[in-house]
Formats: structure tokens, C-alpha cells, sequence
């Protein structure tokens, strides 16, 4: 029986204008260029201006994705943001609308770091079911707005931007077909990572335990579906891991034996942009274009809630636009 597979089709990032050095941050915080590419492997990242909010960076990355399809339009949209312009209402239809496409169904899946694999997981599954015939998925995050400046665990890793895929029904062995999906989520470690209620209050995060958590998850649902595609990890072509720390991407890797340098790594130029992570990471393997259609790719993300997730795809067969 042949399956119905969502298909990636197109990929588009971006990233705000202004560039922050890790020297940039040792003018006012207790830190150095040396600490923080030694424990995290980031050298600079993004801080959005007032006119780019994260509906503006989601809208650029979206029209990106479907500039890099060869599409106009599409029949769903999934915004993953924790940082939504506005509260109420959500951020995903004013997207829709800037993109021209009003009257489609339009809303925002809020995972922190692992927004991403929830709004692709959940495409795929409205594809999949014949629901909808295509889907843009955006991940967009301006969480340095919500940072402590006095903060020097959280302001050296977090940086802004969005990415984003269009997606529509294919087979499973066409190149970008989602082949597995699994997503978790455990509330009782809800003060791991938050902003605590109250006006002006700051976003937090238990750095270590955070760390050891996201290790252990992310290693576990790789596994899950790996066993669900029957890929041995030795077959993995591409881990793109959420980019929070380059030692988490290298322990992941070496908890579940793909080697290091299958995983993609653009932490280094935007940091950790939580739910933008993923898309902007895969629009910089293709940038580079060192992966080939039909290669194997694992993604994987924890973030906060706590929530993590994975899935399992085939290298898709695009071209994209370098969004940096
Ligand atoms: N510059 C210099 N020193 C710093 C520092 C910084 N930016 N941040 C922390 N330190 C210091 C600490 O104060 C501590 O000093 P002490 O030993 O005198 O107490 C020392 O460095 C080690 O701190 P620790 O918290 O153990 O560092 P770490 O190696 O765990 O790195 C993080 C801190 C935040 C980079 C790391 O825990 C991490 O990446 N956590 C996961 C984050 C994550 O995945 N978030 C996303 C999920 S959504």
C-alpha cells in the first residue's frame, strides 16, 4: 500500500541585521571570547531591532521557503514561537496575512526550543491524514528581548531569527518525505526554563540541569525513531540537533553513535535561536551543501516546558537562499 508522506519542498531563513561578538558581550558582562566559544562553541549571534519583530522574521523566512519551492501559496500555517508579537492573538495569521495568504488556517504551537519539531511533527500529521494538502512550518524566536543584559549565562547563547519549510503530500521515497515523528513532554520540569509571571520579569534557565535533561532526551528519541524508520545510526547522514551547545550536539552524538561530524553545526554564527534552530540550521547544511537528496537526517530538540521531541526525513532537494 503506497503511503502519503509530507514532503519538505523548500527551505528559507532570516537572520536580523545586527551582528553581536562574543567581545561585544565581554564589554559588559563577566565573560570572554575565549569561555564562551570554549563551553558552548558560539562566536556571535543576532539581536533583532525594534522593526524586526518575530512575525516580521517569520514572514521573510516563510516567503524564503516558498520562493525555494516555486510556490505561492499553501493551505496551512504553523508559527512555532514562545515569542509571539502580542500574547493575544496569536502571531501565525498576521504572518499568513503578510504573506498574502488570508483565509488560510493559520496558528502558533508555543514549545520554547522544541517548537519546531512539534509544528513539523503536526504538519506532517495534517498532510499525511489528507487534511490539508500543503503546509508552511516557521520557527520564529526573539528571546533577547525577554534576556537579563546582566545575565551572563543566558545572554551568551541566545540570539534571534526565524526559519522556515513548505511542505506537501508526496511518497516516502521522494527526497524530504517525513518518514517518523515522536514528541514528549514533562511539565513537572516547567521551572527549568521559564519567564517567571509578573511584569518585567526575565527568562530564566538551570543551565546544567537543563543541559544533562536535553542530552538524555534528545539521545532517547533520536533512538525512537531511528527503530521506527529501521535505520542503524551508523546510516545517518545528517543529525541537525537543536543548536543550544556545541558540547550537547557533540555528546548527543556520541550517546547514540553518529558520528560528530554528521551533526550540523550553525550555532557558532547565531547561537541558540530556539524555535528558529532547526530550519536555520538545515538552511545552512544546504547553504554549504555538503548533504545530497535522499540523505539520511535525524532532528532532534528539547526546550522548554520541559518538551522534546525527533524526526526522521530524507535530505530534501532544493536550493535556498544564504540568509546571513
Ligand atoms: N562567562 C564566564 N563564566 C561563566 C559564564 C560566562 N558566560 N557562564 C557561567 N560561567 C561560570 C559559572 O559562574 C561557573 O563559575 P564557578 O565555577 O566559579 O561557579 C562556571 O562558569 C561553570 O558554570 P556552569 O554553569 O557549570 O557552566 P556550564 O559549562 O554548564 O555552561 C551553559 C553553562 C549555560 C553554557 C550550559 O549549562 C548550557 O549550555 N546549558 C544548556 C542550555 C540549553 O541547552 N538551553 C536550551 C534548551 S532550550
Amino acid at each position: 500500500m503506497s503511503t502519503r508522506n509530507a514532503v519538505v519542498r523548500g527551505l528559507g531563513g532570516a537572520l536580523p541585521r545586527r551582528v553581536i561578538t562574543n567581545e561585544d558581550l565581554s564589554v559588559t558582562l563577566d565573560t570572554s571570547d575565549e569561555w564562551i566559544r570554549r563551553r558552548t562553541g558560539i562566536v556571535e549571534r543576532r539581536h533583532a531591532d525594534e522593526s524586526e519583530s518575530t512575525s516580521a522574521l517569520a514572514t521573510t523566512a516563510a516567503r524564503r521557503a516558498l520562493d525555494s519551492a516555486g510556490v505561492d501559496s499553501a493551505d496551512l500555517l504553523i508559527l512555532a514561537t514562545s515569542t509571539p508579537d502580542q500574547i493575544c492573538p496569536a502571531t501565525a495569521p498576521k504572518v499568513a496575512a503578510n504573506l498574502g495568504l488570508d483565509g488560510i488556517a493559520a496558528y502558533d504551537i508555543s514549545a520554547v526550543c522544541s517548537g519546531y519539531i512539534y509544528a513539523l511533527a503536526t504538519a506532517s500529521w495534517a498532510i499525511g491524514s489528507g487534511a490539508v494538502g500543503s503546509a508552511l512550518v516557521v520557527g520564529a524566536d526573539t528571546f533577547t528581548r525577554l534576556l537579563d543584559p546582566a545575565d551572563r549565562t543566558t545572554s551568551v547563547i541566545f540570539g534571534d531569527g526565524a526559519g522556515a519549510a513548505f511542505l506537501s503530500a508526496g511518497s516516502a521515497d521522494e527526497p524530504g518525505a517525513i518518514l517518523a515523528s515522536t514528541l514528549h513532554a514533562d511539565g513537572t520540569g516547567e521551572t527549568l526554563i521559564q519567564v517567571p509571571r509578573g511584569a518585567g520579569s526575565f527568562f530564566e534557565m538551570q543551565g546544567k540541569e537543563v543541559f544533562e535533561r536535553a542530552v538524555s532526551a534528545m539521545s532517547d528519541s533520536v533512538n525512537t525513531v531511528l527503530a521506527r524508520v529501521g535505520w542503524a545510526t551508523e546510516d545517518v547522514d545528517s543529525l541537525v540537533a537543536h543548536q543550544a551547545n556545541r558540547r550537547i550536539l557533540n555528546t548527543v552524538a556520541s550517546v547514540t553513535g553518529i558520528p560528530e561530524s554528521k551533526a550540523e553545526v550553525h550555532l557558532d554564527r547565531v547561537g541558540n535561536t530556539s524555535a528558529a534552530s532547526i530550519p536555520l540550521a538545515m538552511t545552512d547544511a544546504a547553504v554549504k551543501g555538503h548533504r545530497t537528496p535522499g540523505d539520511k537526517a535525524v532532528l532532534t530538540a528539547f526546550g522548554g516546558g520541559t518538551t522534546w521531541g525527533a524526526a526522521a526525513m530524507t535530505w530534501p532537494s532544493i536550493s535556498v537562499l544564504d540568509p546571513h
